[in-house]
C-alpha cells in the first residue's frame, strides 16, 4: 500500500513549562520533531503531513528544509482531532503511519516492521511493557489475548492501572477505516479530548484485526512530556553514542562523560578523556587523542593529532600530527597543515598555518596566512581590525616573530624574516633580515621611586 505519514506536533506541551513548542526542545542538540523526521526519512512514502498548532510557525521554520504538507490544528482538542486535520489530503487507499513529535528515539526498522504488518483489513500498533506504565494509555486485552481497547491513564480504574502493556502512540492504519472511525469518536472522557486511541475499540467492532509490534526497548517509544524525561532520554542516547564509538575502536576514559551531538566518523585507536563534547559533523582520524574538557564542533582531524585538555575548536581542519592546547581556541575557517603546534592561550581565527609552524603561547592570530616552519613568539598579536574593516596578515616561510610583537595588518612578514621582541610592525619586512621597532634601552641614573604622600 502507498504510505502517508502523519506526525502529531500541535500539542501545547504544558508539562514542559516552556514558551517554546515541546517538539522544538532538543535532544543531542536536535529538536525532538527532527529526530522523528530523520527516523521516517529512509521509509518509502508518499507525503509527510505534520500537524502543527501551538506556536506552529516556529515548528515550520525549524523544518523549512523538509518537504512537508503542513496541517494546522487551530485548537488542540486531542490526538484524534489532530489526525483529522490531515485526512482530507490523504487518499482512501493509503496506509497511514501516525507518529508523535515527542517520541524522538523511534527507530526506522521498528516503523518498517509496523507498516509491513498492516494492510486493508489490518491495523498495527506499537506497544511496550513498562515497569512503570504511569502516564501512558493501557492496552486492554480479552481472555484470548485480543486487543479490546485502549484506556488513557486518567480514565483507568484501579485494575486497569496495574496493566503494564501500554500504547506507544505509533500506529499504521488503513486510511479508509481511519477516516470513518475518526468521524465517530467523541470527547466524552476525563480530559474532554477527542482521543485517537478510541479508534481501537471501533476497529474491534468492525472486525478489523489489530496487530501489535513490540518496540526493541523502552527508550525507543519513550514520550517526552517534561524536562526530567528529556534529560533521562538524553543520558540514554548519550550512552548509546558512547557504546557505538567504543565498539568502533574508540577508547573512552568514561562513557558517561562524553556527549555526542551530531555525527562522528572515527578512525581506530582514538582515545578521548572525560568531559568532551563532540558536536555537528566531526571526523577523527586514527590515533587521535583528545584531552579532558574539550569541545569540538564541525571539525576534521587527521591521524595522530593530539588535542590537549580544555580546548574549544569549531569549523577547523587539522592536519596529521598536530598538537593543540591545552587551553587553545581554534575558531571557524582555520586550517592547520601537518605538524603544527598551537599552545596554551592561543586563539586562531580564519587563518591558515602551513606545515611545522608553531604558535605556542598567548597569541591572537586572525585573518592570517602563516607559512612553513614559522615560529611565532609568546604574546604575538595580529591587529586585524581597525574598528571598521578587517585586514590580512601574511607571515612567510621560516619567519621568526619575537615575543610580544604586534603585526598591524595589512602587513607581510617576508620569508626568513626575524622580528625583534616587543616590536610593532606596520610595514612589510625584508626577507632574511632582522626588523625591530623598539627604542633602545636606557638607564636614568639616580632616579627615585615615588613615595606615598602623608
Ligand atoms: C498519548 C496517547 C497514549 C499513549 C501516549 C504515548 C492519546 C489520547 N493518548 O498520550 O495512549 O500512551 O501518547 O506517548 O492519544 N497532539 C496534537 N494535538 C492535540 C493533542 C496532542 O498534535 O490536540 C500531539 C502532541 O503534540 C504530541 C502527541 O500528539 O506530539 C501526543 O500528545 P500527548 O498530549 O503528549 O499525549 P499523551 O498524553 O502522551
Ligand atoms: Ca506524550
Amino acid at each position: 500500500m502507498n504510505l502517508s505519514i502523519i506526525i502529531l506536533a500541535a500539542g501545547l506541551g504544558k508539562r514542559m513549562q516552556s514558551n517554546m513548542p515541546k517538539v522544538l526542545h532538543q535532544l543531542a542538540e536536535k529538536p525532538l520533531v527532527r529526530h522523528v523526521v530523520d527516523a521516517i526519512s529512509p521509509l518509502e512514502y508518499d507525503k509527510l503531513h505534520i500537524i502543527y498548532g501551538h506556536k506552529g510557525e516556529l515548528v515550520r521554520e525549524s523544518l523549512s528544509d523538509v518537504k512537508i504538507n503542513w496541517a494546522e490544528q487551530k485548537q488542540q482538542l486531542g490526538t484524534g482531532h489532530a489526525v483529522m486535520q490531515a485526512m482530507p489530503a490523504i487518499p482512501d487507499d493509503h496506509l497511514v503511519l501516525i507518529l508523535c513529535g515527542d517520541i524522538p528515539l523511534i527507530q526506522t526498522e521498528t516503523l518498517a516492521t509496523l507498516c509491513s504488518q498492516a494492510n486493508e483489513n489490518n491495523l498495527s500498533m506499537l506497544t511496550v511493557q513498562l515497569d512503570n506504565p504511569q502516564g501512558y494509555g493501557r492496552i486492554i486485552r480479552d481472555e484470548n489475548g485480543q486487543i479490546q481497547k485502549i484506556v488513557e491513564e486518567k480514565d483507568t480504574n484501579s485494575e486497569q492501572k496495574q496493566i503494564k502493556e501500554v500504547n506507544a502512540g505509533i500506529y499504521a492504519i488503513p486510511a479508509v477505516h481511519l477516516r470513518r472511525w475518526l468521524q465517530t469518536i467523541d470527547n466524552n472522557n476525563s480530559q474532554g479530548e477527542y482521543y485517537l486511541t478510541d479508534i481501537i475499540a471501533l476497529a474491534k467492532q468492525d472486525k478489523i484485526a489489530i496487530q501489535t509490534t513490540q518496540a526493541h526497548n523502552n527508550y525507543e517509544v519513550m514520550g517526552i512530556n517534561d524536562r526530567i524525561q528529556l534529560a533521562n532520554l538524553e543520558r540514554y542516547y548519550q550512552l548509546q553514542q558512547a557504546n557505538n564509538l567504543m565498539l568502533a575502536g574508540v577508547s573512552l576514559a568514561d562513557p558517561n562523560r562524553l556527549d555526542v551531538r551530531g555525527t562522528i566518523q572515527a578512525g581506530r585507536d582514538i582515545s578521548i578523556d572525560i568531559n568532551v563534547i563532540l558536536a555537528g559533523t566531526v571526523i577523527l582520524g586514527n590515533r587521535v587523542q583528545i584531552g579532558a574538557n574539550t569541545i569540538i564542533r564541525n571539525t576534521q582531524i587527521d591521524d595522530d593529532v593530539e588535542i590537549l585538555s580544555n580546548c574549544v575548536i569549531e569549523n577547523v581542519i587539522i592536519g596529521k600530527q598536530c598538537r593543540i592546547g591545552p587551553f587553545a581556541r581554534l575558531r571557524p575557517d582555520t586550517i592547520l597543515s601537518e605538524q603544527v603546534h598551537i599552545g596554551n592561550f592561543v586563539e586562531l581565527k580564519k587563518s591558515i598555518v602551513a606545515q611545522g609552524s608553531k604558535i605556542n603561547h598567548l597569541s591572537y592570530i586572525g585573518d592570517t596566512e602563516v607559512g612553513k616552519a614559522v615560529n611565532i613568539g609568546a604574546g604575538t598579536i595580529t591587529c586585524n581590525y581597525d574598528g571598521a574593516n578587517k585586514y590580512k596578515t601574511v607571515i612567510e616561510d621560516n619567519a621568526f616573530i619575537g615575543s610580544d610583537t604586534q603585526l598591524v595588518a595589512p602587513v607581510t612578514v617576508g620569508k626568513g624574516s626575524t622580528i625583534g621582541a616587543g616590536s610593532t610592525i606596520t610595514k612589510n619586512t625584508l626577507s632574511n633580515e632582522l626588523t625591530l621597532s623598539r627604542s633602545s634601552q636606557k638607564t636614568i641614573i639616580g632616579w627615585q621611586r615615588p613615595t606615598k604622600k602623608s
